[in-house]
């Protein structure tokens, strides 16, 4: 029983009570936020009221505090959990700096042996994924990062619980006694086949003894894994567990064992050494403190009741976790976000209860593996143009035209439409998800063409555009927090999407006036940071595009708006459409940041 539905359901007997210090507002978002999460990431704000057993109002009140921080997303009457929310989870990974070290080598083997290979920690009495390299074929389930199993019901569970003290078995006890279904567990089916406590007991003595462990199907017929610790080399203790994963018509439990847990030992030796060598992380900034408190007071002034500032301040603390800030002193804490000392003390104490961070030694602070369960596993199965999606219709309703994402197919000849908004009139430019149009002729494909023609090193218009060196790093996040201390890319491109006429492209494009036609028309696109494609390829039709970027500067896809010629002149486009288009693949961008850190995205 998760402890914060103490506040709204009896008490399970051995759960401890809310201490008088912690913020209620907090306890109450985090579980709004956990309920959508098990609900694969959208409610309808009656189903919240129900989930949580809060009030309508206060789930509105979070609701407008949590989408306000770009947390969730308000779609009608539906709460929609935003790839923005994924930074909490990314401050525990960062921090944990395991998937940093070692999800290559994870999907190197998973690439040696075409099997599924994961990563997992401890977490209490479960288990929880940090890295997934999936390859699933003929299985019905498959676990996403962030994911908690009963770790009875897997391979790496008896491994840690080869490091569990008598309070802990004592626990898991109690948990298989009040929930004999792994109805706590929504990742997995329910159990069916009652293991007695002492068989698992026994497994773990096994696995003390081989070094490695067996799942025969534990969770679902035809799932089997084999799994390995990867042992910290300073405590000599388990960092985390790596996995094999398989289909029991490609290999037996047995099979695993005598032909691949050999090649999973050889990696878990390697990613060891990774551990070993590796150097000290380097720190990178927290949130910014003066800007926290600015941008909070300002949020309650526009939002009145319906922004809550004890709940916005209290989520930033777990984002002052992060690489090399891994433990932090309350102190610390105050100083990265800004908070006062008390307020910081409340809501660690808060975080504590809740079990989402705990204290270490020296007076320090940790984030937990349950910082995962704030959005992770549905959020991390997002691809790029469910991303987009509701950036594209924002735009579509503030220029009132229609939208669309592109990418260039494997020849490079077409580009291929995979996300699409339409503007509510009649006469609309006729282009659907999945169509291709040419690429060369289009200025989606321009933009994209000539972004595959840039060499591997940054151009100097995206360094500008990122506002740095161009370093794909944490650091470079947190340097674009430090003016308003809400770190998003989102908000420079909010700034920049009022006024927008503050860009480069914009200046070059008033320069150049309307003549982006042809000459040149990749270098220019390349030059200008964006096409105009003006009446080219059919008549009528006008469409102004931008590159979408990753996080590694890389052009990844291209948005655009097409119009149709009456409509706005050329130099309107530019004008008008250009920065709000250029806001908005800013935008799309900054929830690529966050959630490609340490989950690929699909881009299609
Ligand atoms: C997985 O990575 O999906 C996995 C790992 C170990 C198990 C079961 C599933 O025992």
């Amino acid at each position: 029983m998760p402890a914060e539905t103490t506040l709204d359901a009896p008490e399970p007997a051995d759960s401890p009570a809310v201490p008088a210090e912690a913020v209620t507002p907090l306890i109450r978002g985090v579980t709004v936020l956990r309920r959508l999460t098990e609900a694969g990431g959208t409610l309808s704000a009656s189903g919240l009221e129900r989930a949580t057993g809060l009030a309508r109002s206060t789930v509105d009140r979070i609701a407008s505090t949590l989408a306000r921080m770009e947390y969730v997303r308000l779609d009608g009457r539906d709460v929609v959990l935003a790839p923005r929310l994924m930074e909490l989870g990314n401050a525990y990974l960062a921090a944990l700096r395991l998937p940093a070290l070692l999800d290559a080598r994870a999907d190197a083997l998973a690439d040696e042996l075409d099997e599924s290979v994961s990563l997992a920690v401890g977490d209490r009495d479960g288990i929880r994924f940090i890295h997934q390299a999936t390859r699933r074929r003929a299985m019905s389930l498959s676990f996403r990062i962030g994911d908690l199993l009963p770790a009875e019901r897997t391979a790496p569970g008896p491994l840690f619980a080869t490091e569990w003290t008598q309070e802990d078995w004592r626990a898991w006890r109690a948990r298989r006694a009040a929930d004999p279904e792994d109805r706590g567990f929504p990742a997995v089916p329910p159990r069916e086949h009652t293991e007695k406590d002492e068989e698992f007991g026994q497994r773990a003595a096994r696995a003390r003894e081989d070094g490695w462990a067996l799942d025969d199907q534990l969770i679902e017929p035809g799932l089997v894994a084999v799994s390995v610790p990867v042992r910290d080399p300073r405590s000599g203790r388990i960092a985390c567990v790596a996995s094999v994963v398989s289909h029991t018509s490609r290999h037996t439990a047995a099979d695993l064992r005598d032909t691949l847990l050999p090649r999973l030992r050889g990696a878990v030796t390697d990613m060891e050494r990774e551990l070993r060598e590796a150097p000290e992380a380097e720190a990178e900034a927290g949130a910014a403190p003066s800007g926290l408190a600015a941008w909070t007071g300002a949020s309650k002034q526009e939002l009145g009741r319906e922004f809550i500032e004890s709940l916005a301040r209290g989520l930033t603390v777990l984002t002052a976790f992060g690489e090399g800030r891994a433990e932090l002193t309350l102190t610390e804490v105050a100083k990265a976000t800004g908070l006062a000392r008390a307020t910081a003390r409340r809501a660690l104490l808060t975080y504590e209860h809740l079990g989402l961070v705990a204290p270490s030694s020296r007076r320090t602070f940790v984030l937990t593996p349950r910082v995962l369960s704030l959005g992770f596993p549905p959020l991390s199965r997002t691809s790029l143009p469910r991303i987009a999606g509701p950036h594209l219709a924002d735009l579509a309703a503030r220029v009132q035209e229609s939208a669309s994402l592109a990418v260039l197919t494997a020849s490079g000849e077409e580009v291929q439409v995979t996300a699409r908004a339409a503007a509510r009139r009649v006469m609309s430019v006729d282009i659907r998800v999945g169509t291709r149009l040419p690429a060369a002729a289009t200025s989606l494909g321009r933009v994209l063409l000539a972004g595959a023609g840039e060499t591997g090193a940054l151009e100097v218009g995206e360094v500008r555009a990122r506002g740095a060196d161009g370093r794909d790093s944490g650091a470079l996040e947190a340097r674009a927090r430090g003016t308003d201390g809400r770190d998003t890319g989102a908000l420079e491109a909010r700034a920049r999407g009022t006024d927008g006429r503050d860009t480069g492209a914009l200046e070059e494009a008033r320069a150049h006036g309307a003549d982006a036609r042809d000459s040149g028309a990749l270098g220019e696109a390349r030059a200008r940071g964006y096409a105009l494609v003006d009446e080219e390829w059919e008549e009528g039709l006008r469409s102004i595009a931008v590159p979408v970027r990753d996080r590694t500067g890389k052009v990844v896809a291209a948005a655009n708006v097409a119009l149709h010629a009456a409509r706005r002149t050329a130099e309107e486009c530019v004008l008008d459409v250009l920065p709000e288009l250029t806001a908005t693949a800013a935008r799309i961008e900054a929830d690529l940041g966050v959630a490609g850190r340490f989950t690929r995205v699909p881009l299609v």
